[in-house]
This record gives structure tokens, C-alpha cells and sequence, in this order.
């Protein structure tokens, strides 16, 4: 394992208002308080700026609403904050979406990448651009497809075999990133990461949909018999894994990165009911804040778990084998299931005010007006 030094970066992060890349630049910025950090963030419903805002007074932060599609703006960018780091997450990351609305998919996933790329290629290597660069492509382990229950996890060998629009059209991406390094000489790195959980996740996503569906009385739906599996990793762990990569990774290189915590969804649903029934038997303001939980009325959580028609092409099991980045960047994630999973509905319990502002859209609106023609 070879330490490289770690330079003073000038990082552009897409996607950065996302769940992942919100998390990744709050890391970034309290490890590395100097660096100059811009996020480039279209702002669709999955983004917000809740969490980054409070840099926005730090001279070495700026966010640009902006797309990854608009290749004057990227190149403009790339050029005027000198970037030589691109951390990759801005993409449509919800599979159900993916189902009823594939195009912008297709769009953002690829072309967008696709986009971003070019843009990197023309400003880093076509130009006189001195520095050395890096072109980091967050992906998923949904690429490989899916596995049965007794199947070895997923390594940075596994062939790729995606079966819905969202995993396809990540897959699109990664090969486009791979050509860009194979024919051009492009410097990049990909990771392929399992299901994230945290703070600033949107509810769409299993966990915080089963939260703030308890928190509200609503069913919490789990597809089919709940029996599909997932290796749970936590947000942080993940950015974590990132800055290695940054630091150590090898270009042209792959790593897998996971949570080794594999997980039924009914089990994690389960886990989350009885974890929040015993919140609100400990601290009784939980029943004046949220009145209609069943729990704050002594009705178990667990009520509410409904099963409901299966997802079209349901992937059976994800699982990382986190053997490489282990061995080659010293990666292990640090934060057990008991405790993220808790930490996780302590932060869900403590800013129903993001939550139900992402969820509504105030926040979106109210950015618009802050933020139009930024
Ligand atoms: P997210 O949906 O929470 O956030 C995506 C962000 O990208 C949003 O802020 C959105 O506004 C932005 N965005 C979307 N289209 C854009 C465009 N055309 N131009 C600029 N910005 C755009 O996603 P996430 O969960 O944070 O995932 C981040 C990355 O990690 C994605 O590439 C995803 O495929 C990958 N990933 C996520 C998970 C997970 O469990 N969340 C697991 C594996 C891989
Ligand atoms: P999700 O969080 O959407 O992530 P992904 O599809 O990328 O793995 O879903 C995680 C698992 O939970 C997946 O097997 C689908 C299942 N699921 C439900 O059972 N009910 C739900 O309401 C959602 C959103 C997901």
C-alpha cells in the first residue's frame, strides 16, 4: 500500500446537493477546511441545499445551479476554478423511478456523464492544462446484477449484468468512463458502492420512507415478501472510502466499496419499528411532536408494514466483496449496523423540518427564488 501525497485539490462535485455528495462535501470541508470546493447541482427534486448551506459564507465554497448536460457551463468552470478533481455523483438514482420514467435516466446518467467528460477531456487534456487531474465516477454495485443467496459478493471482477434502466444506464456511464482512460489517457478512478444510508437521504429511499412514514401514520410498503437483500453502508463510511480513493486510488482502477452488512428488507423494516417504538417509550415530547405515530398512541410500528405488488425485475441480493479496497487503500467501514441505523432515525427525528420541506418542495421553492439566475 503506497500513501501519495496528498496535494491541495481544487474539486468540482456534482450532484453535490444529493444525498451522497452533500455528506461527501460536509466530510470534505471539515477535514480539509482550505480546499476550494464548487458544487455543481441542477437541483432536481433530489437535491437541496439544506446541507451545504451553511458553507456558502466560506470564500473557499461556491455552489453553481447548473447541469451537467450544458457543456459551455462545465468547460467554463473547469477552466475558471482551475478544477483538477472531479468527484462524479451528480445522476437519477431511484430504480422505481427508473421503472415509470427511464428518459432521464438515459439523460443525466448517461449523455450527462457522457457531457462531463468531454468537458474534462477538452480542458485537462486537449489544452495547455499543467496539473495533474482526476476524473472519480461514483457508481453502484447494481451493475452486476443480481445474486442468489449463496453466490460469493460482488468483486471489481464480477461481469456486469444490470436489469433495470437505472443499473443500465450506470453501466453506460462506467464504460464511458473506462474508454475515456483506455483511448484518451483520461486519469480516472471508479467506485462501485452498495445501498447508502443517513443523514439527507431523500424518503424515497427505503430507510427514511419507513421513517417518516411511521413518524406520519402512513403503511410503510415492502415489495413483495420483503425478502431481497441489500449490503447496508454508511454515508459516511462511503465518503470515507472516497477520500481514500482520492488519495491512493490507482488511476484507471475500480474499487468496490460496501458495508459488509447484508440485511433483509424485512428485517431492517422490522429493526427501525422496534428501534423507534422504544424512542418514543423513552421521550414522551416524541408523542406531542409527532401525534399520529402509532407508537406515541402504544401501538406498535410494525402495524403499518403493508406488502404490496413486487417491483418489476426485482434484483434478489446485492453484496460487496470490500477485499480490494481493503487490501490496496487500508478501507473498512467503521460504523456497525446498531449504530447507524440509530444514529440515522435520531437525525431523521431531530429535522423533520428537512425532511418535510424536501418532501414538499418549500425548500426547493425557496431556493429558486434565492438562487435564480446565481
Ligand atoms: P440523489 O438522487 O440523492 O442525488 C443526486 C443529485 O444529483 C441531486 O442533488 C440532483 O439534484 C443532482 N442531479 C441530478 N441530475 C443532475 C444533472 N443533470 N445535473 C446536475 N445535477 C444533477 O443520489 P445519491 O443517492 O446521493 O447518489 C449519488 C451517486 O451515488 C449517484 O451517482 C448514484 O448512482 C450513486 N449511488 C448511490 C447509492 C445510494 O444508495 N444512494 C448507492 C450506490 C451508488
Ligand atoms: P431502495 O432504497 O429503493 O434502493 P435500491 O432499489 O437501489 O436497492 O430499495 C431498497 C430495497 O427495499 C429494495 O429491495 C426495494 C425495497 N423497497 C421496498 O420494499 N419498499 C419501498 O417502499 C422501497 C422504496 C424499497
Amino acid at each position: 500500500m503506497t500513501m501519495k501525497k496528498d496535494f491541495s485539490k481544487k474539486l468540482l462535485i456534482t450532484g453535490g446537493a444529493g444525498f451522497i455528495g452533500t455528506n461527501f462535501v460536509r466530510h470534505r470541508l471539515t477535514h480539509h477546511p482550505d480546499e476550494r470546493i464548487v458544487v455543481l447541482d441542477a437541483l432536481t427534486y433530489a437535491g437541496n441545499l439544506a446541507g451545504i448551506e451553511p458553507f456558502f459564507s466560506n470564500n473557499n465554497f461556491r455552489f453553481v445551479h447548473g447541469n451537467i448536460l450544458d457543456d459551455t457551463l462545465l468547460m467554463v468552470l473547469l477552466r475558471e476554478e482551475q478544477i483538477d478533481t472531479i468527484v462524479h455523483f451528480a445522476a437519477e438514482s431511484h430504480v422505481d423511478r427508473a421503472i415509470h420514467e427511464p428518459d432521464a435516466f438515459i439523460e443525466t446518467n448517461v449523455i450527462g456523464t457522457h457531457t462531463l467528460l468531454k468537458a474534462a477531456k477538452s480542458v485537462w487534456l486537449d489544452s495547455d492544462f499543467k496539473a495533474s487531474h482526476r476524473f472519480h465516477h461514483i457508481s453502484t454495485d447494481e451493475v452486476y446484477g443480481s445474486l442468489g443467496p449463496t453466490d460469493p459478493p460482488f468483486s471489481e471482477k464480477t461481469p456486469y449484468a444490470p436489469n433495470s434502466p437505472y443499473s443500465a444506464a450506470k453501466a453506460a456511464s462506467d464504460h464511458l468512463v473506462r474508454a475515456y482512460c483506455h483511448t484518451y489517457g483520461l486519469q480516472v478512478t471508479m467506485s462501485n458502492c452498495s445501498n447508502n444510508y443517513g443523514p439527507y437521504q431523500f424518503p424515497e429511499k427505503l430507510i427514511p420512507l419507513t421513517i417518516v412514514n411511521i413518524l406520519e401514520n402512513r403503511e410503510i410498503p415492502v415489495y413483495g415478501e420483503g425478502l431481497n437483500i441489500r449490503d447496508w453502508l454508511y454515508v459516511e463510511d462511503h465518503c470515507r472510502a472516497i477520500e481514500l480513493i482520492l488519495n491512493m486510488g490507482e488511476v484507471g482502477e475500480v474499487y468496490n466499496i460496501g458495508g459488509n452488512n447484508e440485511w433483509r428488507n424485512i428485517d431492517i423494516v422490522k429493526r427501525i419499528c422496534r428501534i423507534t417504538d422504544d424512542k418514543f417509550r423513552k421521550d414522551k415530547s416524541l408523542s406531542f411532536r409527532f401525534p399520529d405515530a402509532p407508537p406515541g398512541r402504544g401501538i406498535k410500528a410494525e402495524s403499518l408494514i403493508t406488502f404490496v405488488k413486487d417491483r418489476p425485475g426485482h434484483d434478489a441480493r446485492y453484496a460487496i466483496d470490500p477485499g480490494k479496497s481493503k487490501r490496496e487503500l487500508g478501507y473498512s467501514p467503521v460504523e456497525s449496523f446498531d449504530t447507524g441505523i440509530v444514529r440515522t432515525i435520531e437525525w431523521m427525528l431531530d429535522n423533520e423540518l428537512w425532511w418535510r420541506s424536501v418532501m414538499d418542495g418549500t425548500y426547493r421553492k425557496w431556493i429558486d427564488l434565492q438562487y435564480k439566475n446565481r
